[in-house]
């Protein structure tokens, strides 16, 4: 009886919307509350191939859920359609219907692919992100930044020279004698290029050593001089497992009324005992440089088998880590200071060597490789994966 009662009812209804219809056949496209826009439904079957799978499953329920799907409350209501109404309406309904049917089924299939794709790859979105690794310091950097921090603590200040040097600042105001054995050692590349307007004295060449800074500081600024200077050297070395023919200096200069050998000794110890350990012991032995006198090597105890003796300082026990001196009479009066009122000690030292003596690396050559193993085993303590670097 209900259902007859309700058809009496439809048909009543269907007369007046004809009538509206009729009159105005937009009414057509702006449904009562039993035609669902149809229309309006089509972005969201378009955009159904890029749901997420959580967005997949409220978008289905909005859709064709059983208790308030947009699509199953739209078939519901064909009921209340007159019968006309009903094919026709119903027809592009259920036509709608099955579209949306496939379109999920298809990105349920696609996302169900995708997981079993990263599956198979081993990747778990599950497990917690690992952190990237944004990489360190290189180890020559790190030791450079130390070695001048510690010089900074006791006074010392930063400077810097040129690259490109004159035979003068490089050989010359540093006392070698022209063509002495002692260039032997750094023998360089020259420039085909004459020195700037003023500069003193012969060709332009890569400089061999970071004591041409000695020579501008002492030029620059009057005693009391405490300066460390790192910088590039370059020489005409061969590469092996030692030698590089670009590598680092650290130069020391302290140059003041009454510095003695004493002060040398005292504070190159300080720097041993703070860059290696407190228990660190070193050792001063005779040498030649032409722009010291006397000069001295010196050495600290073998840091892999603390002075017992094994390959890597080929069973000395000892470790040569810089060459000093006091500054040579010649050299002070090439910048014009008087050898009576002032005296002064320096130091050379290479953070490429201290480098591999640091952190036990065997060979120079890796310092400068892209070999991600070593890099990751001198930039990241403990080889966490957690990007940690010192
Ligand atoms: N310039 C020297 C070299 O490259 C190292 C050196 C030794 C520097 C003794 C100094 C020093 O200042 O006093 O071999």
């Amino acid at each position: 009886m209900g259902a007859i009662g309700r058809t009496e009812r439809t048909e009543r209804t269907e007369k007046t919307e004809r009538t509206k219809r009729d009159g105005d056949p937009r009414i057509l496209m702006t449904p009562s509350t039993q035609y669902a826009d149809l229309d309006a439904l089509l972005p969201r079957l378009e955009a159904i191939p890029t749901l997420s799978a959580e967005t997949l499953e409220a978008e289905h329920t909005a859709v064709l859920g059983r208790k308030s799907g947009v699509l199953t409350a739209a078939l519901k209501a064909l009921a209340t359609l007159p019968v006309e109404e009903r094919k026709r309406y119903g027809a592009a309904v259920n036509q709608l219907k099955a579209r949306f049917e496939a379109a999920f089924a298809a990105r349920t299939a696609a996302i169900e692919t995708e997981r079993r794709h990263r599956e198979a790859a081993g990747v778990d979105l599950s497990m917690p992100g690992r952190r990237r690794w944004v990489g360190a310091e290189h180890p020559v950097t790190k030791v450079v930044d130390e070695i001048v921090g510690i010089f900074r603590e006791l006074g010392f200040a930063v400077a810097t020279g040129p690259e490109v040097e004159t035979e003068w600042y490089n050989f010359l105001a540093l006392n070698f004698p022209p063509d002495h054995p002692a260039m032997d050692m750094h023998d360089t590349l020259y420039l085909d290029a004459p020195p700037a307007e003023g500069e003193p004295g012969g060709r332009l060449l890569l400089r061999t050593h970071t004591s041409p800074v000695q020579i501008r500081t002492m030029l620059a600024s009057p005693p009391p001089v405490r300066v460390v200077i790192p910088g590039m050297v370059y020489r005409n070395d061969a590469i092996d497992a030692s030698h590089l023919p670009a590598f680092s200096q650290i130069e020391g200069l302290a140059v003041d009324e009454g510095i003695s050998f004493v002060d040398l000794k005292a504070t190159l110890n300080h720097f041993a005992h703070r860059f290696f350990s407190p228990t660190t012991t070193t050792r001063f032995r005779p040498s030649f440089f032409p722009f010291t006198e006397p000069s001295a090597e010196m050495d600290v105890e073998c840091q892999l088998c603390h002075g017992s003796g094994c390959p890597a300082c080929k069973g000395t026990g000892w470790m040569e880590i810089l060459g000093c001196g006091m500054v040579h009479e010649a050299v002070l009066e090439n910048v014009n200071l008087d050898p009576e009122k002032y005296t002064g000690w320096a130091f050379g030292m290479g953070p490429h060597r201290i480098a591999l003596l640091r952190y036990g690396v065997p060979d120079i050559r890796l310092l400068l490789g892209g070999d991600m193993r070593f890099l990751e085993s001198v930039g990241r303590p403990g080889g966490t994966e957690n990007g940690t670097a010192r």
